[in-house]
């Protein structure tokens, strides 16, 4: 059943708390449940945000968000003086205080194989649970392979009290790095996978401000109501869809290299077809970060569990198109320092190397799976002295990866290095003069690992540009 509110709603439920509006609370305060937390919040929710670990809710208390992401910082500071927002680490409390409890632990992968790690939701179920002494509604939005809800259902049924009634249900997020205020505040499409009236009842008014906003905006959000099963697929259908885009380009770049055409037209002239579309369309060193990657590797694990395997065959290809385009910028660095490239890979000993950016994309500090930071160790591992410099990401990127130096400043990064390769599309680089560069490095080397920079710009500044599926210019 599809529908869009706020044009129709489901009857009105009383909260089992007894107030007005449903009580929100967010298990897991990292990425997804702190940007919930805080814009539900604004949205004038009562919010409490729980958390195992002390130190992120000291921090969030005190007003710091713990990651970087535009606008967040100023709307938790907001709301935690409005007395809507709050945070503790106590399962008691967030239970007493709850009407609707979102489960927004992490889901990483298993260090064992690629399936995903469920032990978070796992102890934020079980830790919850036998707390719940009045009917609640747990709610998942962590990203998990099909069948979790169901398995949810059976641990709840077997830690919380009898008598409280606690249902289960799936609404899965679709926030991106970077747009997150944006993506909760105002998104494209809510998934409500429920299995009885009060569950969609009570889903529905703890959106009800997201459908306010968009009735105040003069915009309808378009609301799928389905089942546990196809909630959860919702998901990982649409990343598997997004990285097999970008790995679509990604192949389409190594067919342009070998034959001379250059990818960013090819991107362009295919995405005037509506069908296809111009976004994520954009070749270069592939994707990253803490969802995609893992993501098509959990639901490849999980359709072997189910007995079709084969149906995700070609995400396999996906992932390895995409680990190729990182070691694609190794192979260009060799070429462009003429250095003999073996089978081990290339000898890069004693060659100095910039590597701009560590985030796995720009206007986030996130370095989780970052083709920038793989392919800093890729280069670091031939031999090569490499620095990196990120604009937000650099702490992250210390505490990741030891066999690099670090620069404070673009100006040093850069400063007597043989080759430069932007690697995360910050405006700071895609904006950086070529001729100031120029002055600082010892070679006018670039590789433009995310067809960000002006090539012609570049070149006309003496520099050798290597970007990813264009042909060799200067
Ligand atoms: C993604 C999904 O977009 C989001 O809906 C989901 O909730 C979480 O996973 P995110 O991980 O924040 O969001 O990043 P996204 O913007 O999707 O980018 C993922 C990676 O793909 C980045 O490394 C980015 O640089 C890369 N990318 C993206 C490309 O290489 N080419 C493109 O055209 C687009």
């Amino acid at each position: 059943m599809s529908i869009s509110y706020p044009s129709s709603s489901p009857l009105g439920v009383t909260p089992p708390s007894g107030a007005a509006r449903p009580r929100l609370t967010f298990l897991g305060t990292g990425y997804l449940g702190a940007t919930y937390a805080i814009c539900f919040a604004e949205l004038g929710y009562e919010v409490l945000g729980f958390d195992v670990d002390e130190s992120k809710i000291a921090l969030l208390s005190a007003g710091q968000v713990p990651f970087h992401e535009p606008g967040l910082d100023d709307l938790l500071r907001k709301n935690l003086s409005s007395g809507r927002l709050r945070f503790c680490t106590s399962y008691e409390e967030v239970a007493a205080f709850g009407d609707v409890h979102f489960i927004c632990v992490g889901t990483p992968q298993r260090k064992d194989s690629m399936a995903a790690d469920l032990s978070y939701v796992e102890s934020a179920v079980v830790g919850i649970a036998p707390h719940l002494h009045r009917k609640a509604l747990l709610v998942g939005k962590s990203t998990v392979p099909v069948g979790t809800t169901k398995w949810i259902e059976e641990l709840v049924r077997r830690h919380a009290p009898a008598e409280s009634g606690v249902e289960v249900a799936w609404s899965p997020e679709f926030l991106q790095e970077g747009f997150a205020v944006e993506d909760v505040l105002r998104p494209n499409r809510i998934i409500f996978g429920v299995q009885s009236e009060w569950a969609n009842a009570v889903l529905y008014s703890a959106n009800k401000g997201v459908f306010d906003l968009a009735m105040t905006e003069d915009r309808e959000v378009p609301v799928v109501v389905t089942d546990f099963a196809t909630a959860e697929l919702v998901k990982v259908a649409a990343n598997a869809f997004l990285a097999t885009k970008i790995s679509f380009i990604n192949a389409m770049a190594e067919v342009c290299e070998a034959s001379g055409a250059d990818v960013t037209m090819l991107a362009r002239s295919i995405g005037y077809d509506a069908r296809i579309g111009n976004k994520f369309l954009r070749a270069g060193v592939g994707f990253g970060g803490g969802c995609l990657p893992k993501d098509i590797r959990a639901f490849q694990a999980r359709a072997q569990e189910l007995g079709v395997g084969e149906a995700l065959r070609f995400l396999h290809e996906v992932d390895l198109i995409n680990q190729r385009r990182r070691q694609k910028v190794v192979q260009l660095a060799a070429e462009l320092l003429a250095r003999p490239y073996g089978p081990a890979g290339p000898d890069l000993s004693g060659c100095k190397i910039t590597v701009l950016g560590a985030a796995f994309k720009p206007n986030s500090d996130d370095v989780r799976d970052s083709p920038a930071l793989s392919v800093a160790g890729k280069l670091a591992r031939c031999g090569a002295l490499v620095t990196v410099y990120d604009p937000e990401g650099m702490d992250n990127a210390r505490r990741e990866s030891t066999d690099v130096t670090y620069a404070k400043v673009l100006g040093d990064a850069v400063t007597g290095a043989d080759l430069v390769c932007v690697l995360t599309e910050w405006d700071e680089f895609r904006n950086a003069d070529p001729q100031l560069i120029g002055d600082l490095v010892a070679g006018r080397r670039v590789i433009d690992g995310r067809n960000c920079l002006d090539s012609a710009l570049w070149v006309g500044s003496g520099w050798q540009y290597r970007g990813m599926g264009r042909p060799v210019v200067g």
